[in-house]
């Protein structure tokens, strides 16, 4: 079975094509983030009308790089949300369009289940069950998955997400939209030692987290320092971008842990924007290696919106998708609601 996916819910538009046998046989990726980086974040009309312009090309490049026709494609999967409402529009009447012209089944994905399931497209494949970490510009979730669909929210970001954390620290520390890779980056050659911020929530009795206050522990960091010893300097930002991600990888790392003492699980799966943090990684490999449980992540360009991921849980649900009625998309839609397998 050959699946063309199809993502268009924020700032980056994906096509892919997934086949059942092979794995995946080509994706393309058109960003979006130099454009919108003169608005210092994402213009929604902006977003639409550039999936508008990008998505055939895209498509037409999978299928130029692979030698195969329009009419070899078994099913369309596209993402109908959770994302910004226009955006998702145009990847939903693309992918309805072209199943209808083809006489294929279209399917609906849930884009974080398309997060969740990208640790899926590599090798080695972690088995259900698993405890997944999602991590991402808009979520930051602890999970238990126990197959296609079978997902339950074991704790979740009472309020910023982690990856937009890094993108709002990033701005309050002058580093350009998007910042959040940067930061990470720069972060690589701070002096851990020199700042300590807020672990928020570490020792809370749940699975729970929160990461707003961490920007303002920042702004508060920056402010004193400015006072000190006037505009803050690269060393100073660098070690201020440490300190801020060591407390960031040390929630997310003991969240994890206490998740998975507390399902008895022996898999992790790391998805979403976030994970392809490199100090997140480490923190994590070092833990497993202590604890004797098995991390999975996504190929690391795989981490952040693309369209290999919605193929696959397209083709994932392939067997038992219902044809959509109509079109419509899900700006906002809740994961749980899906229907299992
Ligand atoms: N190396 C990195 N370290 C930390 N954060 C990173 C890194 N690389 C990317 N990110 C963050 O990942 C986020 C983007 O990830 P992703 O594309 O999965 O999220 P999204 O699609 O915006 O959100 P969602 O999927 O929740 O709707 C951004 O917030 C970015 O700052
Ligand atoms: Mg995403």
């Amino acid at each position: 079975m050959l699946v063309l996916g199809i993502e268009s819910s924020c700032d980056e538009t994906g096509v892919a094509l997934y086949d059942s046998e092979r794995g995946l046989v080509a994706h393309h990726l058109h960003t979006q983030m130099a454009m919108h980086a003169e608005y210092g974040g994402v213009v929604p009309e902006l977003a639409s009308r550039d999936h508008i312009r990008r998505v055939i090309p895209l498509t037409e490049a999978c299928l130029a790089e692979t030698g195969l026709r329009l009419t070899d494609v078994d099913a369309i999967a596209y993402t109908q949300g959770p994302g910004l409402g226009g955006a998702l529009l145009v990847g939903t009447s693309v992918a309805n369009a072209l199943a209808f012209g083809l006489d294929i089944p279209v399917i609906a994905v849930h884009h974080l289940e398309g997060h969740l399931l990208s640790p899926l497209l590599a090798e080695p494949r972690p088995a259900f069950p698993f405890l997944a970490l999602l991590v991402s510009g808009g979520h930051t979730q602890l999970m238990a998955v126990h197959g296609i669909g079978h997902y339950e929210v074991l704790g979740e970001t009472l309020d910023d997400a982690a990856g937009e954390a890094f993108d709002k620290t990033a701005k309050l520390l002058g580093i350009d939209y998007p910042g959040g890779a940067t930061l990470s980056r720069l972060a690589e050659s701070g002096d851990p030692a020199r700042f300590t911020l807020p672990r928020p929530m570490l020792n809370s009795p749940d699975l729970d987290m929160s990461f707003s206050g961490l920007k303002t522990a920042v702004l508060t960091l920056v402010r004193q320092q400015e006072a000190q010893n006037g505009a803050i300097d690269d060393a100073t930002r660098n070690d201020i971008c440490r300190a801020f991600q060591e407390a960031i990888v040390e929630v997310l790392v003991k969240k994890s842990l206490k998740a998975l003492k507390q399902t008895g699980m022996k898999r992790l799966v790391v998805a979403g924007g976030v994970g392809a943090n490199r100090q997140l990684r480490t923190a994590l490999d070092l833990a497993a290696s202590r604890r004797k449980f098995d991390v999975f992540y996504p190929p690391l360009a795989l981490c952040t919106d693309n369209g290999a991921m919605i193929a696959f849980a397209g083709a994932m649900r392939l067997a038992f998708a219902h044809p959509a009625a109509g079109f419509s998309v899900k700006p906002r839609w809740d994961l749980a609601s899906l229907p299992a397998a």
